[in-house]
């Protein structure tokens, strides 16, 4: 184990920053266009259920392999087994693939702050196409998403406490207290009540296989799991930290942002009479929307909006950033400064890629589907769910369960057997629950090629485990 390993400064940095992992484009661009184009309550029940049942259970899971190694994801991995290294190897892969697209939002963000103080509001009617347009642009959207790369490499080159750590410890109460603001704003409009109804009245006459893998896909994503993030974070953990309660305020805050997202949404939506299944356009055509019927104080909140959607991405990013970081330091022996440029100078190509797949690049299609859809259904209807499948079997059926009581406890005891309930739903329970989610899924989905070629990349993975 690595005695000079760098730490988090603090507990409230390090919750920070792993809350700062979870909240983010998950949270306010993609949860309430899920729910949307899901059927809204429903959807989000069964989220609710798999995030408190199976990701809370994970993301202890997680912490502990991290903690109690020292390593990040594939070294926490192959430092039990050499045959599980793969398992590793497949979330440094997934962190990749969700960077593929994840900066193309970022900087989609960032670019709104300037045009909604810009004149973006101005014109009401020309929000949808505006936003068309600016997505396909072969150009501009390209300069936003490096500059918020470029953000990115700035951040995880200073390393966890002197960067990560800092940033999540200023950028993320901003970000609380903007929603907060923005939700109030919303459920006080005349015919908000609509919304609340649609979000929280459950409605299960559309609801089928999909729908179950849809919500287990979004709270992987949500809360960072299945990819190796959460070992990485807690990696840097100092011993006398208590898991299990950190993983409950992140995963609670994680759940709190969705939900003020979705309140901060739909019942302005519906006041104003739109449709929820607007798909992944919906914050950046719906929210300037509802604010420009607003007038000048619009303004200010549509640019504090997407202040808040930067953020969030930006402190979600560097933790994917991280874990390819953090393989080429601990694996490779690589400078962190190498390891991050080089990273980064990936990252950029994908990035063009799969932002020029919306547009001038669209007849270029992998499977099926464009780059930037190739690497975003991959990781969230596949990857991340049996990465954290995986981890489940692997910390049921591989470490040494008075290893995990030791992590978990810190040498105490726990109250109500908890540890044992905990024990017993990583073991049992979620291997089978995401198996069956899986299966229900992939029958039910339209992409079938890309799902069996997602599958054969974690077989080939495991195949040649001994060489990762
Ligand atoms: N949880 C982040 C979000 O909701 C995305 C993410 C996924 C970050 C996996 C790290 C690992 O936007």
């Amino acid at each position: 184990m690595n005695q000079s390993r760098e730490n988090w400064g603090s507990r409230m940095g390090f919750i920070m920053a792993a809350a700062g992992s979870a909240v983010g484009l998950g949270n306010i661009w993609r949860f309430p266009y899920m729910a949307g184009a899901n059927g809204g309550s429903a959807f989000i029940l069964i989220y609710l259920v798999f995030v408190f049942i199976i990701g809370l259970s994970v993301m202890i899971a997680e912490f502990a392999v991290g903690r109690r190694t020292s390593l990040a994801a594939v070294g926490a991995y192959k430092h039990y087994s050499k045959r599980w290294t793969f398992a590793g190897v497949l979330g440094v892969v997934s962190a990749f693939f969700i960077m593929g697209f994840y900066p193309v939002v970022g900087g989609w963000a960032l670019a709104y702050v300037f045009k909604s103080l810009t004149g973006l509001l101005s014109n009401a009617g020309a929000i949808g196409d505006t936003f068309g347009a600016f997505i396909t642009n072969p150009m501009e959207p390209l300069v936003w998403m490096i500059i918020f790369l470029l953000m990115n490499v700035v951040i995880v080159a200073k390393g966890i406490s002197g960067g990560i750590e800092k940033a999540g410890k200023v950028l993320m109460p901003t970000l609380f207290v903007l929603l907060i603001l923005i939700a109030v704003r919303s459920v006080t409009l005349p015919g908000a009540s609509a919304g609340l109804a649609f979000l929280f009245q459950p409605d299960f006459s559309e609801v089928t296989g999909q729908t179950f893998l849809a919500a287990l896909g979004q709270a992987f994503f949500s809360l960072s799991l299945g990819m190796g993030c959460m070992i990485t974070y807690g990696s840097y953990l100092s011993k006398e930290e208590k898991l299990p309660n950190n993983a409950l305020i992140v995963t609670a805050l994680d759940t709190g942002v969705a939900l003020l997202a979705g309140i901060a949404i739909f019942p302005a939506l519906f006041a104003f009479g739109m449709e929820p299944a607007a798909g992944p356009g919906l914050v950046f055509v719906v929210v300037p929307s509802i604010f420009a019927q607003m007038g000048g104080i619009g303004t200010l909140f549509a640019a504090i909006f997407f202040v808040a959607l930067t953020v969030a991405a930006l402190t979600s990013s560097v933790s994917l950033m991280e874990v390819v970081a953090a393989y080429l330091i601990d694996q490779k022996q690589m400078d962190r400064k190498k390891a991050v440029y080089s990273t980064g100078f990936i990252m950029v190509i994908t990035g063009i890629l799969s932002s020029l797949s919306l547009g001038v690049m669209s007849g270029f299609t992998i499977l099926g589907v464009g780059v930037f859809d190739f690497f975003d259904i991959l990781t969230d209807k596949i990857f991340l769910a049996i990465g954290g499948m995986l981890l489940a079997i692997f910390v049921g059926w591989v470490v040494k369960k008075e290893d995990l009581r030791d992590e978990l406890t810190n040498g105490g005891a726990v109250p109500f057997g908890l540890f044992d309930i905990w024990y017993n739903v990583v073991k049992y329970v979620i291997p089978l629950a995401v198996a069956v989610v899986a299966v229900l899924g992939i029958l039910d989905i339209a992409q079938t090629g890309l799902m069996l070629f997602g599958l054969a990349v974690i077989l080939v993975l495991g195949i040649f485990s001994h060489k990762l």
